[in-house]
């Protein structure tokens, strides 16, 4: 991109652009989006493909290192995770130790923030900006993060149950041991519904990676300063957190158990039009189309719940569905349900508890954080991020002693 400016005090054109709307700080191949068409690719790849035929594991891979991998290299990665998969007990002691009533987001985003604190041979801050150039630095690191981020996100869930951490079991694939370890009991021999498993990884590889959302810009602005990996996941994590973000999903739940009966959609529907409240779960800063995760969403629904039974909220959120897509509110603002439309629900089936929900987005999210981290440490373009603003405040003004202010 050319630099214009008109002389030697001008720096160059400057955008108003709030939200970064027109701003594209990065160049990436990692995934694409063409959100009229209601596309999404990783790496050239469909979701929906990779949704049907793939597994988290193979995905989170392919993500990372931009191809499919060969039966040897996928061994090597579910082996990197699992042997990566301990947590320090002085973490697991901080998560147990926080507060009762203490979000499992807030827990989870100081967990990760303490990683950095136990693994001072990968922070820049003692070992210098050099220490990422080295490929089994990075390497390790990123098994260091998705191995642990399940046994970390497990001991916040057993926290919110007044149970004791589980140790990972090392015989069992990536999503298998996540429910392992939330269900078993300690019960070595324990195994997890194998349909179920299969559900969560789709709903993984669905959650993995979605290019420059708030919080994949947040891990790239947090690492464009240098800071170390384990912080600037944290970061990320944390603006996950948000209700406009990740947290939608919760939100969504709580909609619907508001809304309780389809009767009192039409109501519901008139207040979101009045602008008193939105309608979580709908709406997207790039999809101007239904959402392709939420379709395989959608889908997958029924399959769990014909597992696990019917959730009653399904009904309620089949009908405000259909009502907002007909709605000339919804259509004229090109508003369809996202990714937490469905996600919640499926979420609620399985038996999680709703403020759960956004550490389930945030596990599989680590390849897409981490992806782009690798991809930053290698652009020659990468700087540290320092957006511009445009100054409407006061221009000069004198300092006054405080007893001569009215
Ligand atoms: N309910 C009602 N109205 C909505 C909604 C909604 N969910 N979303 C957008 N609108 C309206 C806005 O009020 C605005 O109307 P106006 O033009 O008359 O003022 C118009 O649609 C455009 O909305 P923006 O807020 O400009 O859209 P933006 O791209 O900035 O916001 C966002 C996207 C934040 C996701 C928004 O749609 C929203 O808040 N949705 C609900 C929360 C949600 O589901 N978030 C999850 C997103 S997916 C994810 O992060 C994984």
């Amino acid at each position: 991109f050319k630099k214009i400016s008109t002389g030697n005090n001008d720096k160059g054109l400057k955008l108003y652009d709030p939200g970064y709307l027109n701003t594209a700080p990065v160049r990436s191949k990692i995934s694409y989006i063409d959100g009229d068409e209601g596309i999404l690719r990783y790496r050239g790849y469909p979701i929906e493909e990779l949704a049907e035929k793939s597994t988290y594991m193979e995905v989170s891979y392919l993500i990372m290192y931009g191809n499919l991998p060969t039966k040897n290299q996928l061994a090597d990665w579910e082996f990197a995770l699992s042997q990566h998969s301990a947590v320090p007990q002085r973490i697991l002691d901080i998560i147990q130790t926080m507060p009762n009533d203490a979000h499992p987001m807030g827990v989870l985003v100081n967990a990760i923030s303490a990683l950095s604190i136990f693994h001072p041979d990968a922070n820049p801050a003692f070992q210098g900006l050099d220490v990422y150039k080295s490929k089994q630095v990075r390497d390790k690191q990123i098994a260091r993060i998705i191995g642990k981020i399940t046994t970390i996100a497990a001991a916040t869930y057993l926290r919110l149950a007044g149970r004791p951490p589980v140790l990972p079991s090392k015989n069992l694939s990536y999503t298998e041991n996540f429910l392992y370890m939330l269900d078993s009991m300690g019960n070595r021999s324990y195994k997890p519904n194998p349909r179920l498993a299969r559900a969560l990884d789709i709903i993984f590889i669905l959650h993995a990676e979605h290019e420059m959302n708030c919080s994949t810009a947040a891990t790239r602005h947090l690492s464009s300063s240098g800071v170390d990996v384990f912080t600037a996941i944290a970061g990320a994590v944390g603006a996950l957190y948000g209700p406009l973000h990740g947290g939608a999903n919760e939100a969504v739940l709580k909609m619907l158990s508001e809304i309780g009966t389809v009767e009192n959609i039409p109501e519901f529907i008139e207040g979101v039009k009045a602008r008193k409240r939105k309608l979580s779960g709908f709406g997207h800063r790039v999809y101007k189309n239904y959402d392709p995760r939420a379709k395989v969403l959608r889908k997958l629904a029924d399959e769990v719940f014909s597992i696990v039974g019917r959730d009653p909220l399904i009904e309620i959120a089949v009908a405000l569905e259909k009502v907002a897509l007909s709605d000339e509110f919804f259509i004229k603002r090109k508003l369809y349900p996202n990714v937490d439309f469905y996600s919640g629900l499926i979420y609620r089936a399985m038996g999680f508890p709703p403020e759960f929900f956004t550490v389930l987005f945030a596990i599989p999210r680590m390849a897409g954080y981490l992806a782009h981290w690798r991809e930053s440490l290698d652009d020659p373009d990468t700087k540290i991020m320092r957006p511009q603003q445009a100054y409407v405040g006061e221009w000069l003004r004198h300092y006054m002693p405080i007893n001569e202010r009215s």
